[in-house]
């Protein structure tokens, strides 16, 4: 009886854990734009390039693993907001952010970054796909009447204001 009890436990608990993953597998090929996480030198070179100061309010729109916006608030000491779709990478991201003792300035919310209210903030920092890049530029833009956008990779449809190159990557910087 004790043994039928445990092996059922365990079986839940690989059935819990094995959704979760399968969740997080299947939303990452299925959104428009895949987990990739930012390396720390590019994620300073965009904070630099936004002129990020103390208390600054930054938002990542598909924050991932939180990898921009904990170099941001440790480093810059920032205020960040990061929007994850992938219920998986929103928990990484909530569990890197407490790891690096950052949790009193980033806040994850798990959502659809197309349909979750934006909050007010001075700097949005993306890297994602050409298509979400342009769809979600139509909303800040009208969101926001002053914003700093630094981009990772993908053009912006606007001009941009500086780009800097970091090894193979380029970052862009928008202002309006
Ligand atoms: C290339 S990764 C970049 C992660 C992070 N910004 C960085 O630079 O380290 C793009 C992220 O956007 C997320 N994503 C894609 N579509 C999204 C959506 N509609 N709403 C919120 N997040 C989304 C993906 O799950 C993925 O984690």
């Amino acid at each position: 009886m004790d043994v039928l009890y445990v092996t059922l436990i365990a079986l839940l608990i690989f059935l819990f854990f094995f959704t979760i993953i399968i969740t997080g597998v299947a939303m990452t090929i299925l959104t428009s734009a895949p987990w990739v996480p930012t390396p720390k030198g590019i994620s300073r070179k965009m904070c630099e390039l936004a002129g990020l100061k103390k208390g600054d309010k930054v938002l990542d729109l598909g924050c991932g693993d939180a990898s921009i916006l904990i170099v941001a608030a440790k480093e810059f000491g920032a205020t960040c907001v990061g929007v994850e779709l992938n219920p998986v990478v929103a928990m990484m991201a909530r569990i890197r952010v407490r790891m690096n003792g950052v949790q009193d300035r980033v806040k994850i919310i798990r959502a659809n970054m197309f349909d979750v209210e934006l909050p007010d903030v001075d700097v949005v920092m993306m890297y994602l796909l050409p298509k979400a890049t342009h769809k979600i530029e139509n909303r800040i833009q009208e969101r926001y009447e002053h914003l700093t956008v630094v981009s990772h990779g993908f053009e912006l449809e606007q001009k941009e204001k500086e780009s800097e190159k970091i090894g193979k990557a380029t970052v862009r910087k928008y202002k309006w």
